[in-house]
């Protein structure tokens, strides 16, 4: 162990909710491997995380071979992954006959296969250590109410899949996987959308609010604790209640 810390790794952690997720696992005493393409800012994350608390790892999560030698250097240098945190995620949105091929490829590509890359590498290590928590970054698009989000909605709805089927072939080696479904979400990617937008999103939430990074990282912040030894499988909605239905009629 890190000076008696457990290790966690946290993909997309250099923006956004991934950055919320690194900062509450500091807190609760984890050292985080942030892992995201943007290494821009690394100096403020310094400031932001403590620059003992974390270490930047520059990774393409598209890829095998990054991930790969991402996991390799984290063993090399810690000998154990306790914690796995899939967050890094994209859109591109349009509806499906102005839709790209590239566009649907390239949201898979990163949430879901990405998504699916990393679990395989730390599964295998968790497996071994008969340890582990994997906490996979779904959203609420993926029950599929979203117009816009063919290729979003299919890729978060994949990692509810993923998330299930690792709980069962996990289970038996103490490793618990579950997902988080956030809902709207004050962060870089929801900034990107229009005020209009904005405001029609809000509007049909039942809390008539937007929720805030650190929402999710409470979440997550219990999944990868021991208070949740005995969950395993599950999607938690964090989503001001926007799962149960539109308020807009
Ligand atoms: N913000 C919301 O309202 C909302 C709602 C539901 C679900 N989510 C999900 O939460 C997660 C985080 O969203 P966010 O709003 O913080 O997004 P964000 O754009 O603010 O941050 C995403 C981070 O992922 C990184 N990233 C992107 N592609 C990558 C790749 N190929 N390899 C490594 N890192 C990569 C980016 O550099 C960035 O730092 C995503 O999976 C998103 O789908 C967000």
């Amino acid at each position: 162990m890190m000076m008696g810390k457990k290790i966690s790794i946290v993909t997309g952690a250099a923006n956004g909710i991934g950055k919320s997720i690194a900062k509450k696992l500091i807190e609760d005493h984890f050292f985080v491997v942030v892992v995201d393409l943007d290494h821009t800012s690394t100096g403020s994350m310094a400031d932001f995380f403590g620059k003992e608390n974390f270490e930047f790892v520059k990774c393409d999560i598209k890829n095998q071979k990054d991930i790969q030698s991402m996991f390799k250097e984290v063993m090399n240098k810690y000998g154990q992954v306790d914690v796995l945190v899939n967050n890094a995620g994209v859109i591109r949105d349009n509806m499906i006959w102005k839709m790209p091929k590239e566009d649907f490829d390239f949201v898979i590509d990163v949430n879901l296969k990405g998504t699916w890359m990393m679990c395989r590498e730390a599964a295998i290590i968790m497996k071994e250590q008969k340890s582990g928590k994997i906490v996979n970054i779904s959203s609420r698009a993926w029950l599929g109410n979203n117009m816009g989000q063919s290729n979003y909605t299919a890729s978060k709805a994949g990692i509810v899949g993923l998330t299930r089927v690792l709980a069962l072939e996990l289970g038996y080696y103490n490793v618990n996987v579950n997902a988080v479904a956030p809902g709207l979400i004050d962060t870089p990617l929801t900034q990107a959308l229009s005020e209009e937008v904005m405001q029609k999103l809000i509007d049909a939430q039942p809390t008539k609010k937007m929720g805030k990074p650190d929402d999710i990282a409470n979440a997550v912040s219990f999944l990868v604790s021991e208070k949740s030894n005995f969950i395993t499988g599950q999607i938690i909605h964090v989503d001001g209640g926007r799962s149960i239905g539109s308020t807009i009629f």
